[in-house]
């Protein structure tokens, strides 16, 4: 897009406040041009779009707006007859053998809560393997050579423009941790900008754009847009696990889970695992207009939270836990669509009217994110599978207290002495 045309698509989106001071003389011409390219990669339309859709009265809820919520069958792993048991594991070690599965991790995240300098994935929480990211590729080279001969399972990240980079480095510096590097495959999610409460676009500084990643919804989108799907294909790939870079006990290749989706057909499946209690932060399974769906814990009213069926379980406590398996077709269906976009409100520096950068003391922005759950919807059916907490869900989000690296950490070292990290 030329200077000319890129002005009036900003005049007429209300958005020229971004060319202001683009003739100063301190920029260097180099430093403008990219600027300017960054500009005219924005989809202006979609930004104007998400920002009426966030200023709404009623901005936070779901795109899709409400729905009929009713309970959603689960399977609970730790009620399977040893047989079934067994007939899933051999069926899931099988698909693992015949190179037909492949694991994806979401690793684009800004990890804000945590608050650590560099991507996620390469926190050390004091144990053997000293990243998350060591963690995740052990685990997958052990799993490798107990169902597939050793045979590696293709792995594929997911990063953010922010933390690309600093990832690939990472692993370059480390070796890759045993794998070899044609097996993993890196790819960058797509970011949106944020937008000021009077419906501007943030600038956080004098050439630079305040842009955020689209959510881990913003997955499907990614991997068709950068072939990762097609190279799935061409590997002879059909069954793929998504989880995130956070979950130290994450098993990014369980055989269970594998043969159990399979075996219920459906183009996705979950794991879930019980609430703690009816408040927990985690949204939960349901179906919603009778859709496999997730509902976030903002938007579960509390009788439903505390709802307890006749035998006095929870009637919608099966959380989701971000550990999810699609077929490959599935994945393709969901990014050639793309998702709805959910509006966060969150606290953002920008460049004032005067020209300096502004650390603001209270919410000022939007961002705008998709969330992986809104694909399920896209199913009539999806297979849930509950696992064990102790088992598979030690989640990295804070610094300190609840869900933080020393939680994990003590989860993780207990789960190994149990030889539960297989
Ligand atoms: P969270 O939603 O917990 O976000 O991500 P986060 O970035 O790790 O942490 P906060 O909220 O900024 O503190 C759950 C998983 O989804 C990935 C994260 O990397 C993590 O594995 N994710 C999240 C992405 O890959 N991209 C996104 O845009 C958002």
């Amino acid at each position: 897009m030329d200077l000319n045309s890129l002005k009036k698509t900003l005049e007429a989106h209300g958005q020229s406040q971004l060319l202001e001071g683009l003739s100063d003389s301190r920029f260097c011409d180099d430093c403008r041009a990219e600027y300017l390219k960054k500009l005219a990669a924005i989809d202006y339309d979609l930004t104007a779009r998400l920002y009426r859709q966030a200023a709404a009265p009623a901005g936070n809820e779901t795109p899709e707006g409400a729905g009929e919520i009713t309970p959603i069958p689960v399977t609970d792993s730790a009620k399977l007859t040893p047989e079934q048991r067994r007939q899933y594991i051999a069926a899931g070690e099988a698909i693992i053998a015949r190179g037909e599965f492949a694991a994806v991790t979401m690793a684009g995240g800004q990890g804000t809560r945590l608050g650590h300098n560099g991507p996620k994935g390469t926190f050390d929480i004091g144990v053997a393997e000293h990243s998350l990211f060591e963690i995740q590729a052990c685990r997958l080279l052990r799993r490798a050579a107990l169902s597939a001969g050793g045979r590696q399972i293709p792995w594929y990240i997911m990063t953010s423009e922010e933390n690309d980079a600093a990832t690939r480095e990472f692993f370059a510096a480390h070796k890759y941790f045993g794998y070899d590097p044609a097996n993993v495959r890196f790819f960058t999610q797509f970011m949106l900008p944020m937008v000021a409460f009077d419906g501007k676009i943030v600038r956080d500084g004098p050439l630079s754009v305040k842009m955020g990643a689209d959510g881990h919804g913003g997955i499907f989108r990614a991997m068709h847009a950068h072939g990762i799907t097609a190279d799935m294909k061409a590997r002879g790939v059909k069954y793929v696990f998504i989880g995130g870079i956070d979950n130290v006990l994450v098993k990014l290749c369980d055989p269970l889970f594998i043969g159990f989706t399979a075996a219920c057909g459906t183009p996705c499946a979950g794991k879930s695992l019980i609430k703690r209690d009816p408040y927990e932060k985690a949204g939960v399974f349901c179906l919603k207009n009778g859709r496999p769906s997730v509902i976030e814990y903002t938007e579960i009213s509390k009788e439903m939270a505390e709802a307890r069926d006749a035998r006095g379980e929870f009637v919608y406590g099966d959380a989701h836990i971000l550990c999810n398996m699609f077929t490959v077709d599935a994945l393709d269906n969901a990014g050639s669509e793309g998702l709805p976009y959910h509006v966060a409100v969150k606290k953002t520096k920008y460049i004032d009217d005067g020209g300096q950068l502004t650390e603001p003391s209270a919410p000022n922005a939007y961002k705008f994110e998709a969330f992986i759950f809104d694909a399920f919807s896209r199913a009539e059916s999806m297979g849930i599978l509950r696992v064990r907490r102790e088992d598979e869900f030690a989640p990295v989000k804070n610094r300190e207290g609840e869900d933080s690296p020393n939680t994990a950490r003590a989860l993780y070292v207990s789960a190994r002495e149990r030889g539960a990290l297989d």
